[in-house]
């Protein structure tokens, strides 16, 4: 057996090759997917070196490659990464959020808001996401037939709708839906734009780019200041996020929410919450329409433990495994945030290379769950690779769709059951009766999205 080579202190990073001035961001304008595949191809060797050094939107950026080294990241020495440079577009929109702050101020505005997501929270909550799951199977009852469905945006409805409820006790109408999806949509695409060719006018220069950036700034302040201010208006209290933000006080001062925290945290979980749970939930319908033998499997579990019309309740969910099995291989082959970065504050030591203060570290999910050292035939879709025990083996940074460490994604509970109720409601009530004919393609932007939305022909069963 060969010796695995450690590198001598100063021993320099391997460098991907790029152009001047561009580095390798082409690769990352093109097929980021591909482009990462190739980096692992050429750079995670059996000699023991894991890792490359990129030069991307102007910065340097070093992708890892192993599950341990994510774990270095993210957790053991978690204190000396932070938000990298990427987040500052982010944070243009999204304020001083609970995704874009960092040190002191992120840990107390996660203090506050992590009691809105204690599962017994998560109970109440879990009441409108059923009754808007049985909604969207209504709607989708009188589409089905022989015509394809766009699952695609029937799913970014319907979680609108669901973050809307959660969040605002708000039913999504025609406005509120049609400004926040213009306004996500819009945020969506320009942060893409910025994280990969970073020039840009300061925001008081009218350029097309930053007109649109502040119209839809504009709408989504409107609706929520407006929210705001009617709780603190009338003071009425309510079974939703919102209610449960505003009233969270810090331990030591007592202290509340100002609005603007307020505004930044629900823009946060929206941003945060809608789409990745669409998209994701998306993946897992197409992943089934290439399965019949994973669905019919479903079909027999949930028709074992729902029954023709039993009314689903949260205790149901403890009873569905398998369906929650198939979201999580989803989340496996298709995670919704495909690569995260972070900024090393002073230097680092990865496999013995000197990782230097300022430069920033990429983790992509979406290498880590298709490593075949982790995965036997990674590209295969097998929900009983999370069957319960079958996780020994596996490192646990092998799987890490919700990001692992004291960032770990706050909605994580919230998003998987919601995804759970969704997926049963559906597989009660249908079948689907093949795959689309051209597969949909994948555009990572900040995430995973497929290139042209999913459109499946589903059956009433
Ligand atoms: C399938 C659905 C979801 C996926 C795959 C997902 C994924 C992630 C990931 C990977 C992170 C960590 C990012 C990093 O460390 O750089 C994150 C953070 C976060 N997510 Fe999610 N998320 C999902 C749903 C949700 C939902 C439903 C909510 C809220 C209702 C939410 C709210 C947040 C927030 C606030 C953060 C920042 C947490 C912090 O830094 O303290 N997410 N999410």
């Amino acid at each position: 057996m060969e010796t695995p080579v450690t590198p001598a202190a100063n021993h320099p990073i391997p460098v991907h090759p790029g152009l001047p001035l561009l580095g390798n961001s082409l690769d990352f304008v093109r097929d980021p997917l591909g482009a990462l595949r190739m980096y692992r191809r050429l750079y995670d060797q059996d000699d023991g070196r894991h890792i490359v050094r990129l030069s991307v939107g102007g910065r340097i950026q070093q992708l890892v490659f192993r599950p341990e080294d994510a774990k270095q990241v993210l957790q053991e020495n978690h204190r000396n990464y932070g938000r990298s440079p990427a987040f500052q577009v982010l944070k243009l929109f999204l304020g001083e959020g609970l995704l874009t702050s960092d040190g002191d101020f992120w840990l107390r505005q996660r203090r506050l808001s992590q009691p809105a997501f204690h599962r017994r929270k998560l109970a109440i909550l879990a009441e409108t996401m059923i009754q808007e799951g049985y909604y969207w199977v209504e709607q989708l009852s009188a589409v089905a037939g022989s015509q394809p469905v766009n699952i695609s945006q029937s799913l970014m409805d319907t979680t609108m709708r669901i973050v809307c409820k959660t969040l605002f006790g708000a039913d999504a109408g025609q406005r509120l839906n049609q400004d926040l999806s213009y306004s996500l949509e819009m945020v969506n695409y320009l942060a893409n734009k910025l994280l990969i060719i970073p020039v840009r006018f300061p925001l008081w220069v009218p350029t097309p780019d930053n007109l649109k950036f502040k119209k839809a700034t504009r709408l989504v302040n409107q609706l929520i200041y407006g929210f705001i201010n009617a709780r603190r208006q009338t003071g009425a209290r309510h079974d939703d996020l919102l209610d449960m933000l505003l009233y969270a006080e810090d331990a030591d001062t007592g202290e509340r929410m100002s609005d603007l925290q307020l505004r930044d945290e629900c823009v946060t979980l929206f941003m945060a919450g809608h789409e990745t749970t669409a998209v994701s939930m998306g993946w897992t319908l197409y992943l089934l329409s290439q399965h019949p033998e994973v669905l019919q499997k479903l079909h027999e579990e949930v028709d074992q433990v729902l029954g023709g019309n039993q009314p689903l309740t949260v205790d149901d969910l403890r009873a569905l495994p398998y369906t929650g099995q198939v979201v999580q291989e989803s989340m496996r082959l298709y995670p919704p945030a495909w690569i995260m970065s972070r900024l090393a504050l002073q230097d680092d030591r990865i496999q013995g290379y000197t990782i230097p203060a300022n430069t920033s570290v990429l983790v992509s999910p979406y290498l880590l769950h298709r490593d075949p050292v982790q995965w036997p035939d990674p590209d295969r879709f097998d929900p009983d690779r999370f069957a319960p025990g079958c996780d020994k083996e596996r490192h646990p940074f092998a799987y890490i769709p919700f990001g692992a460490g004291p960032r770990l994604c706050i909605g994580n509970q919230f998003a998987l059951m919601e995804m759970q109720i969704l997926l049963a409601l559906f597989a009660r009530r249908f079948t689907i009766s093949a795959p689309p004919v051209s597969p949909p393609g994948l555009q990572p932007l900040i995430t995973l999205r497929p290139k042209q939305p999913i459109r499946l022909v589903i059956i009433c069963r």
